[in-house]
């Protein structure tokens, strides 16, 4: 008896212990995971922000409002410091949650997850293949009512650049995909190819083609595409033309120039609601940049002025919103991410002001960073409410520049968001949501499987 009630006792006590043990393990397990995830502030990444809609549309989901530290790299600390040496270091444990693998790429082949973009995954065509269109811009095309994106093929292998720590890809081409509804893309090909054998062209394989914008010209019935012309050491620094009867191409090359006898790197063309089409590059070794009209038939310069004079800024993407302009650029990090700004003029031909920088959502170091991405281009969303946008961005992987993402977002301008004091000129204010998962809230047919939109 004596014995049973002590072992029993024994029983109780070890029970006691290891429960208590066990209890100190949970705590110190949830204090682990909590340490593991940032609980992020508090924006929300609803999306769109102060907009009215109706019941039938489709509303954008929420982020998953975590994201991991990576405590051990030293990023979560450092308020990003080291943000660019981890981006660039292949080998960093934040390499896979800025480029998830191909498991979970965006597949429009599948049933599933239909119209949902998922920024920085690989993003597969009707083929199935990564799509390549980088650097890219989109135009909608109101003769054949598609939408075509095109941007730099770059399926070829990353090699060492001439310019030191500047790895790149040997010219492959323009790609152009076609769309009815922004997400499921069909490859139309390389409409502008790189040049083989002629080592003086322009296109010559290890010369340099960026950026290319395609605009449509009504007087002309011609597509014209500009991109950025260069060779491997980046000092020819020009701007190349093509043009086309049709937006598949294929488009042939007329020439490249230096802008009213100035360097031009990154740059954009804008087509303005009235026909006229501007040219915005890149000056004085990226110090200034230039925007000039171009001529009725968009294939030349004409007038110049010199906008955001010393602020070495560059990947310009230009949109319009009720009568004012607006631009979001990078600064000059190579391939490497930095802080977006939005600037807002009321005439096209300037005076730009900086308004800030436009990320919202996620931490403050993908803020800082653009959601690790470049700006490309900013095209208004279809069937959401006028001020609405998609802003178009590049994830570069350095190493590996074909396996670069897409990071595409909803952008919002809110014009009448306040003033500094009554009376004050109102400073509108523009916003890039983050969102992990997102899709643009257009409305559908009741028997909704087709893909269309209310085409604009
Ligand atoms: C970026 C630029 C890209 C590409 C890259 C490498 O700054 O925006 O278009 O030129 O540098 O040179």
């Amino acid at each position: 008896m004596k014995r049973i009630s002590s072992s029993r006792n024994r029983c109780l006590w070890s029970v006691s212990v290891f429960g208590f043990m066990g209890c100190l393990y949970c705590i110190h397990l949830l204090f682990m995971i909590n340490q593991s995830l940032v609980f992020l502030p508090d924006e929300t990444s609803e999306f769109p922000n102060n907009h009215d809609h109706n019941d039938d549309v489709d509303l954008a989901s929420e982020e998953e409002l975590k994201f991991p530290t990576f405590s051990s790299t030293g990023l979560a600390t450092d308020g990003g410091a080291n943000l660019l040496q981890k981006f660039l270091d292949k080998d960093s444990e934040i390499r896979t949650f800025i480029f998830p693998d191909a498991t979970n790429a965006i597949d429009p082949r599948k049933g599933n997850d239909q119209f949902y973009y998922y920024p920085g995954r690989i993003w597969l065509d009707l083929d199935g293949n990564p799509i390549q269109a980088h650097g890219g811009g989109i135009l909608y095309d109101k003769i054949s009512r598609k939408y075509y994106w095109y941007g730099e093929n770059k399926n070829g292998p990353t090699k060492a650049g001439l310019i030191k720590d500047l790895p790149r890809v040997d010219i492959v081409g323009v790609g152009c995909y076609s769309s009815n509804d922004l997400w499921t893309w069909k490859n139309e090909g390389i409409v502008l190819k790189a040049e083989e054998t002629n080592k003086n062209h322009d296109l010559y394989k290890t010369n340099v083609l960026e950026r290319p914008k395609v605009i449509y010209n009504e007087e002309t019935g011609k597509y014209v595409m500009w991109m950025h012309i260069d060779n491997g050491y980046y000092n020819k620094a020009a701007v190349g033309v093509a043009i086309s009867g049709s937006p598949t191409g294929p488009f042939s090359y007329l020439y490249s120039m230096n802008p009213h006898g100035f360097d031009s790197r990154d740059m954009t063309v804008f087509k303005d609601d009235d026909g006229t089409a501007y040219l915005f590059y890149d000056s004085l070794h990226n110090l200034d940049m230039h925007v000039s009209q171009l001529s009725r038939d968009y294939l030349h310069v004409t007038n110049v002025v010199k906008i955001l004079v010393g602020k070495h800024r560059e990947a310009p993407a230009v949109f319009k919103h009720r009568a004012m302009y607006y631009m979001i650029t990078s600064g000059c990090t190579g391939w490497a991410p930095n802080e977006a700004l939005v600037h807002v003029a009321e005439s096209i031909m300037g005076p730009w002001e900086v308004l800030g920088n436009p990320c919202v959502g996620a931490n403050k170091i993908f803020r800082d960073a653009t959601f690790f991405s470049q700006s490309t281009f900013v095209l208004p969303m279809p069937g959401a409410p006028p001020g609405t946008f998609v802003f178009l961005a590049d994830r570069w992987k350095p190493e590996d520049l074909r396996d670069s993402r897409y990071v595409w977002l909803p952008l919002t301008v809110e014009q009448e968001a306040y003033s500094e004091s009554p009376g004050d000129p109102v400073i509108p204010e523009v916003s890039i949501y983050w969102h992990k998962r997102w899709k643009i809230p257009y409305k559908r047919s009741s028997n909704d499987s087709s893909s269309k939109f209310l085409i604009p």
